[in-house]
């Protein structure tokens, strides 16, 4: 028999209480942690059961119509009594009407995603009583968009999973944690332990979002095809994807290496090709590139075509060993950052 491990002592969950009391505040949560919006994956099933386990579910929109958003808000309130929140991408063509329907349905707190919020829509929302969160990509961005009304901030490293920055989360937090004390930050990309949230609780974050942990949870719909990938998958395997060419830039996004991504390198060698040979305008060539991926997550996701759907994951896939229910994964957050602090408060 495993000896069992040393009870964690009742003071150190008391404590990682005070440090997370002010994220736990803003969410309305028992503890600071989101679970970041992803696309497909982050829908009332997960949503729901994280926030009651006691973390904060997010939806992710995506490029839901209103309507759809509407349906999928209401099935979620239909889960779960606790707040959650509302992820929109900010390129959404109809991104007013978005906020009004979480406006309507009362979410609490909306995050806008995919680069800086137009200012009409965060006033939108800040008006009609949301609580609005953003991403910041570094300092000068986050002052601006605490100038600009956000009532907290991720930011978010190349660590993550999906779409990414070009900055680690071990320098935005140096960067920012010290010097924004505005608002709350919560941090996000590449964690999977509890021993990482309490350290950048520490270094001064309200709280941490965590997706890829998150994508094997009982609840969480993925395809299990798409969930024994990520059950698989080591930290080395989360590459960012790779642009061929200078004059046609692809969006770095972090996903699991498959036939998929060989295939996207063969098709941009393809398209650059036939611009060369005039085939193909630089316009018509940067949207045959934009478009490959198209629908791919969801191929992924739903449908569970592992080999040519997007894999998107963040580094801390290797932390995924097994389906385990929102709740147990929340538990264990919590009692490894626990343990980590008495351990260094009382010594092992
Ligand atoms: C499959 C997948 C889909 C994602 N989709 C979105 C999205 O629609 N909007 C968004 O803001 N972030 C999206 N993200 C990023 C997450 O919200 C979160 O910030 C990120 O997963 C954190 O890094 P981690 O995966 O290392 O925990 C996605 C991430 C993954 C893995």
């Amino acid at each position: 028999m495993p000896e069992a491990p040393p009870a964690i002592p009742e003071a150190a969950f008391a404590a990682l209480d005070a440090l997370m009391a002010r994220g736990a505040a803003f969410l309305g949560a028992r503890h600071a942690i989101l679970g970041g919006a992803m696309s497909w994956v982050s829908e009332r099933n997960l949503v729901a059961a994280l926030s009651n386990a006691g973390a904060f579910g997010v939806i992710a929109c995506g490029a839901m119509a209103p309507e759809r958003l509407a349906e999928e808000i209401a099935a979620t309130r239909a889960l779960t009594a606790r707040p959650f929140g509302v992820n929109l991408i900010t390129l959404h063509p109809q991104l007013e009407a978005l906020v009004d329907v979480c406006l309507a349905a009362g979410v609490s707190h909306i995050v806008f995603a995919g680069g800086i919020p137009p200012g009409a829509a965060m006033k939108r929302a800040k008006d009609g009583g949301a609580k609005v969160i953003c991403f910041a990509p570094a300092l000068a961005l986050a002052r601006k968009l605490i100038r600009g009304g956000a009532d907290a901030l991720v930011i978010e490293g190349s660590e993550a999973g999906g779409h990414i920055g070009p900055v680690s989360l071990n320098v935005l937090a140096q960067e920012i944690l010290p010097h924004v004390r505005e608002v709350p930050v919560f941090v996000a990309g590449g964690i999977g332990r509890g021993e990482a949230i309490l350290a950048y609780l520490e270094m001064g974050a309200a709280g941490a979002q965590l997706g890829t942990r998150f994508v094997c949870a009982t609840e969480s719909i993925a395809h299990p095809n798409f969930k024994r990938a990520f059950i698989r998958g080591a930290a080395r395997d989360a590459l960012p994807s790779v642009q061929l060419d200078e004059r046609f830039p692809v969006i770095p996004v972090r996903a699991l290496q498959n036939e998929g991504t060989k295939r996207f390198m063969a098709h941009q060698a393809e398209v650059l090709r036939r611009f060369q040979a005039g085939e193909l305008t630089r316009e018509a060539a940067q949207l045959d590139i934009e478009h490959f991926w198209a629908g791919a997550l969801r191929r992924a996701v739903i449908e569970g075509d592992v080999e040519n759907g997007s894999l998107m994951a963040g580094q801390s896939v290797g932390m995924v060993t097994r389906e385990q229910p929102a709740a147990e994964i929340v538990a264990e957050l919590i009692a490894q950052a626990a343990a980590a602090l008495a351990a260094r408060r009382c010594g092992p």
